[in-house]
């Protein structure tokens, strides 16, 4: 077979790295990838969001099969696009997208069918509103309906920083489009566990729970960031709590979007807050999460191109999914400065540590002049496989020792939730 594989960070290296240990694949292409993508896989400078460059490419090449990493493409409806030329991809449709394309829209399907979340209201405009954020007062959470790239999401103590974070998101326009309308949540107090989940619109399985940190410094301290590591499977979420969110929210959630018309097909993503009156949905992504792929797929026993052939043909119900029994840990080394400004182009050493227990998931990386060199935020993640939570913690810190490049840093207390658990 020949995959292609949509997308260019960590979540795509470690996709890539699973893909290619299937026997029943020959060739994979990454568009656009990164250098660790580079170095098991054909990259094409094709960006994600380029869905026409991407089906030409896919036609051109008679791809066999595609596997769409970032939301971007799914929200604008490559699946269609590519299924309607006869080809085959991995992804739920435009449709069943716009459950993490449109936070007002996946809020009232919530409601619509009485899947656990934050109370909510939606609007759009100013006005409206305002009203809302008075009537209710601070703690609140305002959210940018649409996509924007995890930046659109205010937490408010105050009902003035709530007012303001309104203006920000429907009257400024800070996060463009994806303010036309903005959502107002109830602030929910709780741990986060990230639920992923294969489905082919009738069957549910899910994949070992994860925990993001997605905050830039420890101790969930400074400013939201795509997510600065994960560790998987977390003890947060024990086989009482599977049951309940397989028949409070994964299954309404999957039900629901059929009884739309959306049947749902690829990864589900649940991020889920841990709250006293219990699992309650914070958001749903329709993709794999970044950095929780790299621990999850790090465990897993099953070829995923097999799993992802089976979910194409909706037959899901007929395979079995095995999972090491270890701990895997992901550590993000990120440039100096990230989530704000920081500098691209400088040279990464100590990067050939990898062994059979610790993988180096690339993330913003390129090469030039023979050398690796940083071209992103999220540069690496440093991942290990262990028997247990303090020996996978160990490994990837110990990986992580060895790696350097200039203004580089990286949280420190990566998994240790867990412990604390345990
Ligand atoms: P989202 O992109 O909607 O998952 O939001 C990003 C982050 O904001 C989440 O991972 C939570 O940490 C936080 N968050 C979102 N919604 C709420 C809420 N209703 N209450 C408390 N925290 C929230
Ligand atoms: N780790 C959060 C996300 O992928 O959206």
């Amino acid at each position: 077979m020949k995959v292609l594989v949509v997308g260019g960070g960590g979540r795509e290296h470690a996709l890539v790295w699973k893909i290619a240990q299937s026997p029943k694949v020959e060739k994979i292409f990454c568009a656009p990838g990164n250098a660790g993508i580079a170095q098991i896989a054909t990259c094409v400078d094709i960006k994600a969001a380029d869905v026409a460059g991407l089906l030409r490419f896919a036609q051109k090449e008679k791809m066999d099969l595609t596997v769409v990493g970032p939301e971007m493409p799914l929200v604008a409806g490559i699946v269609d696009q590519f299924t309607a030329a006869g080809l085959r991809i991995f992804g739920p449709t435009k449709n069943a997208a716009q459950l993490e394309g449109s936070k007002a829209l996946s809020k009232h399907f919530m409601a619509k069918y009485n899947i656990p979340t934050a109370k909510y209201a939606a609007f759009p405009n100013a006005h409206e509103a305002t009203d809302y954020v008075r009537a209710k007062g601070g703690p609140l959470v305002v959210k940018a309906s649409g996509l924007a790239a995890g930046k659109g999401v205010l937490i408010c103590q105050h009902t003035a920083d709530a007012l303001a974070a309104v203006n920000k998101v429907i009257v400024d326009k800070e996060f463009g489009e994806a303010g036309n309308q903005v959502v107002i949540e109830e602030f929910l107090v709780g741990q986060e566990v990230s639920v992923l989940a294969f489905t082919d619109g009738k069957t549910i399985i899910p994949m070992l729970a994860s925990q993001d940190h997605k905050r830039a410094f420890d101790d969930d301290c400074g400013p939201n960031t795509g997510g600065m590591g994960a560790y998987a499977p977390t003890p947060l979420y024990t086989p009482e709590l599977n049951e309940i969110v397989m028949r409070d929210i994964l299954e309404p959630t999957v039900k629901g979007m059929a009884a739309q018309g959306w049947q749902y097909q690829g990864v589900i993503y649940a991020g889920l807050m841990l709250t006293a009156d219990g699992p309650k949905v914070l958001e749903y992504n329709v993709r794999f999460g970044d950095p929780e792929t790299q621990p999850v797929l790090s465990l897993l026993d099953t070829d995923l191109v097999a799993i992802m052939e089976a979910v194409i043909d909706e037959r899901l119900d007929q395979v079995d999914i095995a999972w090491k029994q270890a701990v895997s840990v992901c550590v993000v080394m990120a440039a100096g400065g990230y989530p704000g400004k920081y500098t691209k182009g400088d040279l990464i050493t100590g990067l050939d540590i990898g062994t059979k227990d610790v993988i180096v998931f690339h993330a913003g990386t390129a090469a030039k002049d023979g050398q690796i060199v940083t071209n992103g935020g999220r540069v690496l993640g440093v991942t290990s496989v262990g028997n247990d939570i303090p020996e996978a913690i160990a490994k990837a810190y110990n990986g992580v020792g060895k790696i350097k490049f200039k203004g580089g840093y990286c949280r420190k207390d990566i998994g240790s939730k867990a412990i604390l658990k345990q």
